[in-house]
């Protein structure tokens, strides 16, 4: 296929028309009482370091941050995940073994990667020296309590009392708190739930974050508790916790696999920020993949909704651009980024019209003018800070006419005729409440065998994805302790493999959680298996307590696809964005006099428009009715409108 790179393959640098007048330094702070009031811009370590990240390093990145990224509103700089863990041979993001932690059980950093901490003082200097440069500083944690601190079975501080707690006159300790049922799935080895229902499992959590806020930390990014590792226990005790402390600290939560309406809004007003999707790599699909779900959390009206002490923020990801290492990497950062440079345009115009939080993940250090040019954009900034109606826009059409080869054809689970081509199912989960739950049906097959399978449609007897419904078998002792917990439960199993068994979690943090091979793993007793079929036709997790729903989604991500967004600016402007999901050329457009049918009190009419598009900085001047681009492959165009 010959590809065409329509538009401007030179970057320009440009400077927005509009006078902006940011206060940087009130930007995403605690405005008047309220936290997160815009979505919060920063740093993160996680696309260019993994967890190897040192002292030295992570200050030197947040130089950078102070000198060159400030003044555009990104201030919060954070370290991610296991600084805690020592950088030694045999060490990896799910060893088992390797973590510093104190005598609570709670960790802290490794002291040869964070000299600073040494003498018990934790993340105090790092902090002090990060708020010097004007910036705010924030850490990962883990879910729960740490496999390493259960092992040891240390004791639970008393926060209050700064002793260890008792309560019905015993010392309580890490394996009465550690349920290890519940273990992070993709970190199977590290960290487990703590049970919230007890005294000491809060007393735990509560030792934790008193601690974040002495080192002086402002920003908690909280992983493993929230899509396919829902625990809205922990995400509840821990919102309440920072509520009490007399420090302001963003509520974060990561990743967003699986995630649902349902869910979002179950924590939305305990957190200030909660990602959408699994970690989003420098991969054309990872950032295509955010769209439906971007506008699905728009058109609910989540953007800006309220949060912990103040506003959330549907988050899209960190942007993976620049320097970078590899998902769970043990090196530090070491190759380009991949995404062509349409598509990083693209990635920045779709996270500025959803209005995302702008985290930054490549090194710093290495921050070219390019790179720099467009994670500092004016108009893409004012967008992401200050447009409002932020909306998928679907009246426009593309020249782009399907062709068999771009359709992604789902064949395994049922027969599609030719006229379905265009769906494909995707398995969610989402409350037990949801009717769109209610989808499964149970049927005889055998005298023995159930099998239980997801309606193809209401009235129809077409039936897509059946699994066998099976006792999980049990096979050795431990396993035991499980019988009485999961007495009714099944193993579902793949019916073209017996070893394979429907899974709500991921092993790895996937983009999205497809029908697809993926969602089996082999069985063993684990509640993220173990599944319960009610008479109401849905079909209920035992690790999450969601049900599971099957959804048909019309295209294809990153194929047959043109999207557009729209906004409207502080002073009256309309924002039109187009992008082009194909892997060919595509003329997108859309007509002046369809834009106020979405826009509230507006009435615009043909030829009352002036407009400019950002990106190639070409100003179009007054248009009739049609604007009309070609978008290059992943590209995007985005169009300032300046209406009568
Ligand atoms: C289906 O039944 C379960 C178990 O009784 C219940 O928890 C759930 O709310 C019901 N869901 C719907 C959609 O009726």
């Amino acid at each position: 296929m010959k590809l065409k790179f329509l538009s401007s393959i030179f970057f320009a640098l440009f400077f927005c028309c509009f006078a902006l007048e940011r206060k940087v330094s009130e930007a995403s702070l605690t405005v008047g009482g309220q936290h997160a009031e815009l979505p919060p811009r920063g740093w993160n370590s996680y696309d260019s370091f993994s967890w190897t990240i040192s002292e030295e390093e992570f200050l030197q990145n947040a130089e950078v941050v102070s000198k060159r990224l400030l003044s555009s509103g990104y201030q919060y700089v954070v370290v991610d995940y296991l600084w805690f863990r020592r950088r030694v041979k045999g060490a990896w993001a799910d060893s088992l073994g390797f973590d510093v932690i104190d005598e609570w059980g709670r960790m802290v950093p490794d002291p040869e990667r964070w000299p600073s901490s040494r003498g018990g003082k934790g993340f105090t200097e790092v902090a002090k020296k990060v708020h010097d440069m004007g910036l705010k500083f924030g850490i990962h944690v883990m879910r729960g309590i740490s496999t390493q601190a259960v092992n040891a079975n240390t004791p639970i501080l008393n926060p209050v009392k700064g002793v260890a707690y008792e309560e019905s006159g015993r010392v309580w300790r890490a394996q009465d708190i550690g349920r290890r049922e519940k273990a992070c799935a993709w970190m199977k080895n590290g960290f487990m739930s703590v049970d919230t229902n007890l005294g000491a499992g809060r007393a735990f959590l509560r030792s934790l974050y008193e601690q974040y806020a002495q080192w002086g930390v402002d920003f908690v990014k909280n992983d493993c508790v929230f899509g396919s590792d829902f625990d809205i226990n922990e995400i509840t005790e821990v919102s309440k916790v920072l509520t009490e402390l007399n420090r302001p600290i963003l509520y974060s939560l990561s990743p967003g696999t699986g995630v649902t309406l349902d869910m979002a809004k179950a924590v939305n007003s305990l957190v200030n920020l909660y990602r959408l999707t699994g970690d989003d790599w420098d991969t054309w699909g990872d950032v295509a993949s955010h769209f439906d779900v971007s506008r699905d959390f728009a058109s609910a009206g989540m953007i800006g909704a309220g949060g912990l002490q103040g506003k959330s923020w549907p988050d899209l990801d960190m942007l993976p651009l620049g320097w970078l290492t590899d998902p769970a990497s043990n090196e530090g950062p070491h190759r380009s980024c991949r995404l062509s440079l349409d598509e990083q345009k693209t990635q920045m115009t779709l996270w500025s019209m959803a209005k995302s939080p702008l985290i930054y993940g490549g090194d710093l250090r290495k921050l070219d003018e390019t790179t720099s040019s467009i994670i500092t954009n004016p108009t893409l900034l004012e967008i992401n800070y200050y447009s409002s109606n932020n909306m998928e826009f679907s009246l426009i059409n593309s020249n782009n006419h399907l062709k068999a080869d771009d359709l992604v054809i789902t064949r395994k689970y049922g027969k599609v005729k030719k006229r379905s081509l265009l769906y494909r199912y995707i398995l969610h989960l989402t409350s037990c409440e949801d009717r769109s739950a209610k989808g499964w049906v149970s049927q005889v097959v055998e005298s023995e065998l159930d099998r239980v399978c997801w309606r193809w449609s209401l009235g129809t007897n077409k039936r897509l994805l059946c699994m066998d419904k099976r006792k999980p078998l049990l096979t050795s002792d431990q396993e035991m302790v499980y019988k009485q917990q999961y007495l009714g439960k099944h193993h579902l199993l793949a019916l073209d493999s017996r070893e394979f068994c429907l899974d709500a979690s991921p092993k790895q943090k996937l983009t999205s959680q497809e029908l697809k091979g993926s969602s089996f793993s082999r069985c063993k007793w684990d509640a993220n298996q173990m599944w319960e079929f009610n008479v109401n036709g849905t079909l209920m997790n035992s690790y999450s307590r969601l049900c599971a729903t099957v959804r048909a989604v019309k295209g294809a991500t990153g194929s047959c696809g043109v999207r557009s967004w729209i906004a409207t600016g502080r002073t009256g402007e309309i924002y039109l964005a187009f992008f082009n999901l194909n892997a060919a050329t595509t003329t997108i457009s859309a007509k002046i006099s369809d834009l106020d049918r979405v826009l509230p009190g507006r009435k615009l009419k043909k030829g009352s428009c002036r407009c400019t598009e950002v990106w190639s900085a070409k100003d179009y001047g007054p248009v009739a009715d049609v604007i009309s681009f070609n978008v290059a492959v992943h590209g995007c165009a985005l169009f300032v409108l300046k209406c009568a």
